[in-house]
């Protein structure tokens, strides 16, 4: 860990993968009468904040709830204003804290602009190698939508013969989700006042802890998460078991 991180104690027990549901910004925005793009433009600053403090204290995985397949829904400049944050930052990744920490995007790029698709291919390819942490981030993303995609992967092997139905358990089936290759989620923030999750990773979550704040997102700062890391070390996590 670098030396000038360790600013908040931390629990002996971490999780391996914590997901975050950035919401709370256009709230954030409301409250102090700016246009809802302002509480995105906010909420990215968190978002840079809370990736360099998980890296610093060494989270192996974290993964971002950025825009869902309904959030679509919204009025055109608000998705627009969102979509430029994306380029925003992919560029600002590779000159500031690109290093070690690998990216990936989870979700369905191809309805994505052709650039913002071809600067998130370039950093998954440019970042494949680093290990110390991952980060993923869910663009066009929806839990329902990767189950779907994954069972057609899985339809296409057995149709062409090169996958035996009885073949088919779950932990062959996860790995054709988005996020097949990393480890389901332990630790799951959301911020904002909400209590579901909105379609953020229904597979991953079979078994993960939840953590609820009131905190809008744009103020969910290092502080706020040293809080839910304590929490969650508390949890006994069964499994089922005893
Ligand atoms: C989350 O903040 C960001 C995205 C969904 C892209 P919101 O924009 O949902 O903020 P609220 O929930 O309206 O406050
Ligand atoms: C979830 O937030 C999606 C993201 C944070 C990207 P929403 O604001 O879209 O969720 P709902 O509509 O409150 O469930
Ligand atoms: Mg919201």
């Amino acid at each position: 860990m670098a030396k000038d991180v360790k600013k908040f104690d931390l629990p002996e027990v971490l999780p391996d993968h914590i997901g975050f549901i950035m919401d709370g910004n256009g709230r954030w925005a409301k409250k102090r009468f700016l246009p809802r793009k302002l509480g995105h433009v906010e909420g990215a600053k968190t978002f840079k904040k809370i990736v360099r403090y998980c890296r610093d204290i060494g989270i192996k995985c974290i993964s971002f709830y950025a825009f869902s397949t309904e959030n679509w829904k919204r009025p055109n400049d608000e998705v627009d204003a969102i979509m430029n944050l994306f380029r925003q930052y992919i560029d600002e990744a590779r000159e500031h804290f690109l290093e070690e920490t690998r990216i990936v995007f989870l979700g369905d790029k191809s309805v994505l602009a052709d650039d913002i698709r071809e600067k998130m291919i370039a950093i998954e390819e440019d970042t494949r190698h680093f290990d110390k942490m991952t980060l993923l981030l869910a663009v066009n993303y929806g839990g329902r939508d990767e189950i779907v995609h994954a069972a057609k992967l899985v339809s296409e092997k057995v149709r062409n013969g090169e996958m035996n139905i009885e073949d088919i358990t779950e932990e062959k089936f996860s790995s054709y989700l988005y996020a097949g290759e990393f480890p389901d989620v332990d630790l799951l923030i959301r911020p904002s006042g909400e209590l579901r999750i909105s379609n953020y990773m229904i597979w991953q979550c079979a078994y993960a802890e939840f953590y609820f704040s009131d905190v809008l997102w744009p103020d969910f700062l290092p502080e706020e998460l040293n809080k839910a890391l304590f929490d969650y070390a508390k949890r006994s996590r069964r499994f089922g078991g005893v």
